[in-house]
């Protein structure tokens, strides 16, 4: 039987599917069932800095004025009576008294101010990594790019002081120079990358003159963008990558392994399909591994990799051209 183990941020996976941060993993019974079904780790819903922020008393401006948004206050005063920090740090205890996969704690961030003393507390609670979805949305025309790409540094540089236990760092792909700032964060002492985040996106409800949210859940054409990026930096950082967005089936799961990823996320195909989708990919995997006669992952994590191919201008091609698109 074929070994689908793998190692990721220092841990040891049974296998390369983590269920990633939503809704999905916000209760301790969830948890439970994601592990039944077989995931090799559980990445919990992200903890809002602000949350932080705001249970600490401090007033949302004073942690990042040039990246809050007023307009914000009200949703986050009222997430955060429902989802005070407390609630957060329970799940991590609940979690770890009934699961034995890792459990890795995650926390969405903006800024590297006052939130970053609240770390530990995830430690101590008992998280056995934590994830930081960091994202900068480059709208504020007076920041230039390494003027927004110096927070993810300051970010991760604060936390590494606070913290023993592995970092993994959830970008998208909106860089200016996309490929050098992975690198670089590769080499800040972070233990894995994950590509990408996905944002939903929003949309006009054009009766009621109200901006709402659209494009929650992912394609599995999405797959193509990550897939593209893990093939031609997983050789080149210092760091693990985990894949995430579009990967709704083992196959997309296998082609994630072969460009590079030592893991992957899922999150869409189980609001989807339920839990049991975990099994079903799992087993898909384990086929093809049959089938090409692969009796590990490291047999062929990588294999399709930029390092590995020829002809790398398959992924580094993107205009249209018939020889590349085989459309005229
Ligand atoms: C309903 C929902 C809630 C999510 N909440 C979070 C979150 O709190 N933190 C985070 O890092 N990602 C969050 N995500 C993003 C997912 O972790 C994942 O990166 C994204 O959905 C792409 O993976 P998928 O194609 O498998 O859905 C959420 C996604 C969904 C659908």
């Amino acid at each position: 039987m074929a070994n689908l183990s793998t190692s990721y941020m220092g841990f040891n996976l049974k296998n390369p599917i983590i269920v990633g941060s939503s809704g999905l993993t916000n209760s301790v019974e969830n948890i439970v069932e994601i592990e039944k079904n077989g995931a090799a780790a559980v990445v919990l819903k992200s903890l809002f800095e602000e949350q932080i922020n705001h249970t600490i008393s401090k007033t949302m401006h004073s942690t990042a004025d040039n990246f809050s948004y007023p307009e914000a206050d009200d949703y986050i005063s009222n997430y955060t009576r429902q989802n005070d920090v407390d609630i957060y740090l329970k799940l991590i205890k609940g979690a770890k008294e009934k699961v034995q996969i890792p459990v890795i704690a995650s926390i969405n961030c903006i800024s590297s101010a006052d939130w970053i003393s609240f770390a530990n507390k995830i430690q101590d609670a008992g998280a056995d990594g934590l994830e930081l979805n960091i994202f900068i949305l480059p709208s504020d025309p007076k920041h230039d790019a390494s003027q927004n790409e110096a927070v993810y540094f300051e970010i991760i540089e604060n936390v590494r002081k606070q913290l023993s236990i592995p970092i993994a760092v959830k970008i998208s792909s909106y860089f200016s120079g996309f490929a050098n700032t992975a690198v670089k964060l590769s080499w800040t002492g972070i233990n894995g990358l994950v590509f990408f985040n996905r944002f939903f996106s929003p949309d006009i409800d054009i009766d009621n003159f109200k901006v709402t949210a659209t494009n929650v859940f992912s394609q599995p054409e999405e797959l193509a963008m990550s897939l593209r990026w893990v093939a031609m930096l997983s050789s080149r950082l210092h760091c693990d990558v985990a894949a995430s967005t579009g990967i709704h089936d083992g196959a997309a799961v296998i082609k994630q392994l072969l460009a590079g990823a030592k893991a992957t996320q899922i999150s869409t195909i189980l609001y989807k399909k339920g839990f049991e989708q975990i099994g079903v990919m799992l087993k898909e995997l384990e086929a093809w591994m049959d089938k090409h006669n692969f009796s590990k992952l490291d047999d062929f994590i990588g294999k399709m990799s930029i390092k590995e191919l020829e002809n790398p201008a398959a992924y580094e091609r993107v205009q249209f051209m018939k020889h590349f698109s085989g459309i005229e």
